[in-house]
């Protein structure tokens, strides 16, 4: 695709999935605005982009718990790049924990930030994508544990399916004005993921429930294969071809399709057993 002259904004552009995804959206002549809670980070993902691509970035420090900042991010983006065409909502904290031990700060915090950031960040951008007229799409990212749930993740996971419906809802919603909304279900992939969520947790939560074992039990419960943790460039490989095909859903692996198949036949059956009404 030739997207020179588009405008892609990514939040959680400082690094990992967020700073593939601007290769990817830079390496087809669109400008990109990197936003992300770790501003330096941010702000090498725009300067390489520039480099390498030759396209107009830009990036800021932008807090995604923050209506005013994200707000403010999205004056920023209009006044440096004009515009915006395709949002990737990609901020994501990971907070492992058994069900029964996260504390309320660990749901607050998970939720504030996965949930309501992805809401806070479509709600200050749409205005400029409706502003536009031309190729306009949206990215919500979710997890492939929302294909495949594991053990200890339960705050993340319940954050990745309200994102999951917040973005089904959007697609219908946003469908009429030709603004195509995509989620995508990211599996393993080598990033600063947990420390990166480590370093955003706000000091002033003192308590978490997470414990030691919580990793051993998760990858206990859901194995991950040889090679099935990837580099993120490798993972956005079919991105640009799924936005263009307007596809709802959009992965960065081939695998989990036997959990997820498990559970789409178990809400056949309960469909089955019942009568129309
Ligand atoms: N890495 C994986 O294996 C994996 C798997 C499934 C889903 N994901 C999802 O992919 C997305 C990107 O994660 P990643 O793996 O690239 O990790 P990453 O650490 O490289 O990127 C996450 C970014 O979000 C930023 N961030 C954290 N809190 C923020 C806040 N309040 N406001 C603004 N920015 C904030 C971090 O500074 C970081 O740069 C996340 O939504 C994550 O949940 C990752």
């Amino acid at each position: 695709m030739d997207l020179a002259g588009s405008v892609a904004v990514i939040t959680g552009g400082g690094g990992g999935l967020g700073s593939a995804m601007g290769r990817v959206f830079a390496g087809a002549g669109a400008g990109v605005a990197a936003l992300d809670l770790d501003a330096e980070a941010a702000e090498q993902t725009a300067a390489e982009l520039a480099e390498s691509f030759g396209v107009p970035t830009t990036s800021a420090g932008v807090d995604v718990g923050s209506s005013a900042s994200v707000d403010g991010a999205a004056r920023h983006v209009e006044q440096v790049l004009g515009g915006c065409d395709v949002l990737c909502a990609n901020v994501g904290v990971q907070q492992f924990g058994a069900i029964d031990r996260l504390t309320e700060d660990d749901w607050s915090w998970v939720l504030n930030v996965n949930v309501l950031g992805t809401v806070r960040t479509v709600r200050s951008f749409l205005p400029l994508l409706r502003a536009r007229d031309g190729w306009r799409r949206i990215v919500i990212t979710a997890s492939s544990s929302v294909l495949a749930p594991a053990v200890r993740l339960g705050a993340y996971q319940t954050s990745k399916f309200a994102v999951t419906g917040f973005g089904e809802t959007l697609r219908e919603e946003l469908a009429a004005e030709g603004i195509g909304v995509t989620v995508l279900f990211p599996g393993g992939m080598i990033t600063r993921h947990l420390d990166s969520s480590a370093e955003a947790r706000p000091a002033d939560l003192t308590r978490t429930g997470a414990q030691e074992d919580d990793l051993t039990a998760m990858l206990e419960h859901r194995p991950v294969g040889e090679g099935d943790v990837v580099d993120p460039d490798h993972a956005v490989r079919n991105l640009l071809a799924d936005l263009e095909a307007d596809e709802p859903y959009s992965t960065t692996h081939g695998i989990n399709r036997a959990v997820y198949e498990q559970r789409r036949d178990a809400m056949d059956a309960a469909l089955d057993r019942m009568g129309r009404s």
